[in-house]
């Protein structure tokens, strides 16, 4: 039986900047804060990864054979505006080529401003907890549009603020670095900022352009149905979900969220009047990523010591994935993928989706120039028919972006985790189209599952 998708169900995959270019210095690029936190961690940094920013050719030409007829990729702040603000006219000629190359292979561009990779010098001005941010974002997003605007229709403004603020901010373990609750918070209010003012520097160039962020959503299970675990479940998804979703909606941030973070005295004196108007900007589409879910637990006694990753939580914990995880540990659920999309049709009132991530990492092994990754065909059938049975019920899934067209460099784990369609040989950088690649394809090519 095939499981069709709707009529002009738009097919991709995804990428980012400063997973795949490497060639960090070429051509007048400044350094991201993935440059300089990856080095000063000790950690595998984003050079060469795939050396995409040299072999761009190649990888069109791989979208091409595959036959998805959608791109996302990210543009480096660092490669147009090494400093942050100035100019560097061969960056920004890159962007140039891939579009058009991308065009020319029929296949249509969707880009995204920002993946993380802020130019280190707008870190030395205190990087995202300064608020002057959204206005240099703002000027950044209208400096790319003026050069793709003409061939690109969609944009999105910003990927996953939640990671850019409360990994990178409050525990630490991405780009830059910082271990500060309450810098976190801030620097999500004003990564939400940046996509309200980026949004209205968007549409203020003119042309028809579909605007949106994306964002990351874990829907949260609790062991037991009890007053302190939904509370304990209530507190994670108001933080990693509603924080982001609520104010983008025009509902401001809820009440009971605004209370669970009081303690920390930094979010509220961050909103300044009119932000939440300007955060409120109408959405096109939402861009949905979704991985796994997350399992909540209250905790008795407060104070004690928790593993949950959000700032500013207090009184509840997280429990350990369970079941069939993938390489980097993150437990395999579609049926949460399907509920997600249900509660967000609700709860958005309607607004389009399109998945904008979804995938998995396993390990992968070349025999005789093919990768039998069983695993990851299994996880692209179960979630495309998660997505699928939310469309059945009434969800308005426009699209899906497979994460990723290649393996490459996943952030603080290097090159140790496998995302791709298509497997790389980090030495080499051979290409090899993996069986998941074949199978996305046959999809792809019936519309169908
Ligand atoms: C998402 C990121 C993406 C990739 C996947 C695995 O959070 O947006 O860059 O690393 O996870």
């Amino acid at each position: 039986m095939t499981l069709g998708f709707p009529d002009g169900f738009r097919w991709g995959t995804a990428t980012a900047a400063y997973q795949i270019e490497g060639s960090t210095t070429a051509d007048g690029r400044g350094p991201s804060i993935w440059d300089t936190f990856t080095v000063r961690s000790g950690l595998a940094t984003g050079d060469p990864a795939c050396d995409h920013y040299r072999r761009y050719r190649e990888d069109v030409r791989l979208l091409s054979e595959l036959g998805v007829p959608y791109y996302r990729f990210s543009v480096a702040w660092s490669r147009v505006m090494p400093d942050g603000r100035t100019v560097e006219p061969r960056g920004l000629a890159f962007y140039d080529r891939l579009v058009d190359t991308l065009l020319e292979h029929g296949i249509t561009p969707m880009v995204t401003l920002y993946h993380w990779d802020l130019p280190e010098a707008l870190q030395a001005e205190g990087g995202w907890p300064n608020r002057e941010l959204a206005d240099n974002f703002a000027d950044y997003a209208l400096t790319v549009h003026k050069a793709l605007g003409d061939r690109v229709r969609q944009w999105t403004t910003i990927n996953e603020p939640f990671c850019a603020a409360f990994i990178g901010y409050g525990n630490g373990d991405h780009a830059p670095g910082i271990q500060d609750e309450g810098a976190a918070l801030v620097a999500g209010h004003n990564l939400l900022l940046a996509h309200g003012k980026a949004a209205q520097a968007l549409r203020s160039d003119g042309g028809e352009q579909e605007v949106s962020i994306v964002l990351n959503f874990a829907p949260v299970l609790t062991d037991v149905d009890d007053a302190a675990h939904r509370e304990a479940a209530r507190k994670f998804d108001f933080l990693h979900n509603r924080f982001f979703l609520d104010p983008l909606l025009g509902r401001g941030y809820p009440p009971e969220l605004l209370a669970d973070l009081a303690h920390l005295g930094t979010l509220e004196p961050a909103i300044a009047d009119g932000d939440l108007e300007i955060i409120a900007q109408p959405l096109d589409v939402l861009g949905v990523n979704y991985y796994a879910p997350a399992r909540a637990m209250p905790l008795e006694d407060p104070e004690a010591d928790s593993n949950c990753p959000l700032p500013g939580l207090r009184g509840m914990d997280v429990q350990p994935p369970r079941g069939e995880l993938t390489s980097l540990g993150w437990e395999q659920r579609p049926e949460c993928f399907t509920e997600l999309l249900l509660w967000l049709q609700g709860h958005c009132d309607g607004l389009p989706l399109v998945i904008a991530e979804n995938g998995a990492a396993f390990e992968d092994e070349v025999v005789e120039g093919r990768v039998h990754d069983k695993k990851r065909v299994q996880y692209f059938a179960d979630h495309l028919a998660a997505v699928h049975a939310a469309i059945e019920r009434g969800a308005d899934v426009r699209g899906y972006m497979a994460w990723s067209l290649l393996d490459n460099f996943e952030w603080a784990m290097g090159y140790t985790q496998r995302f791709g369609l298509v497997h790389v040989d980090f030495e080499t950088q051979e290409r090899v189209l993996k069986d998941s690649a074949l199978f996305y394809a046959d999809v792809v090519a019936r519309n169908g599952l």
